[in-house]
């Protein structure tokens, strides 16, 4: 990461798949306020109405739209949708901030090695649902969280980087939930600056 920055070869446009209370989603927010990451979020979707990462992206002015995926008859269907709506705000870029769905192929057909996820574990330990819960009930001493690229199965795709963080003796689950949170956003903002500044590129199995 010492290397001169290259410009990218298009301005980072983001588009930002949530679910839930959105802090990674702000994170990635203020750090574009703030000036230390260069892109756009054009637009916020999340499955689920009502959501505070809804909030929070009305809040920056970005826009926030609700997809929900029980609108739809199948997973396919409900992807398109959300295609739909991403190609409309034309993103080039896709950051899944816990967004809890898998995409089907023809999701990832559409945004080639251009589609990252934050997971709370060291990948691959700790895949799915409950990341900090199965580590914290396995006793490990260290844990942390993974950006990836995107593949057909569960927090499976390529690495792109990761962030240890130690379990302290005293830590509970939501301590130690907390503070791998805390690591989750700086991880996040630093590796979409690596792909604003052209050191981070699609990645495609071939
Ligand atoms: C994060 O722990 C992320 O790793 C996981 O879902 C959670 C989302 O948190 N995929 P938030 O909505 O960004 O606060």
């Amino acid at each position: 990461m010492d290397s001169p920055a290259m410009p990218a070869s298009s301005p980072l446009k983001l588009g930002v798949l949530v679910s839930g209370t959105g802090s990674n989603l702000q994170a990635i927010l203020d750090a574009i306020s703030a000036g230390t990451l260069d892109a756009q979020v054009k637009v916020v979707i999340s499955n689920r109405p009502g959501v505070e990462a809804l909030e929070r992206a009305r809040k920056a002015g970005v826009e926030a739209v609700t997809i929900s995926h029980k609108e739809f008859v199948d997973r396919t269907a409900f992807d398109h949708a959300v295609l739909r709506a991403l190609q409309k705000a034309e993103v080039n870029w896709i950051a899944l901030a816990g967004f809890m769905r898998v995409l089907t192929p023809d999701f990832l057909a559409a945004y080639p090695g251009r589609i990252i996820n934050i997971h709370p574990s060291l990948l691959p330990a700790f895949p799915g649902m409950h990341a900090q819960k199965q580590a914290f009930e396995y006793g490990v001493k260290l844990t942390g969280c993974t950006v990836h690229f995107v593949d057909h199965g569960v927090d499976s795709g390529r690495i792109i980087a990761q962030r240890a963080v130690p379990r302290e003796d005293s830590d509970d689950l939501a301590a130690l939930a907390a503070r791998i949170h805390a690591a989750e956003h700086a991880l996040f903002v630093e590796v979409l600056r690596e792909i604003a500044r052209g050191r981070v590129l699609p990645f495609t199995a071939e």
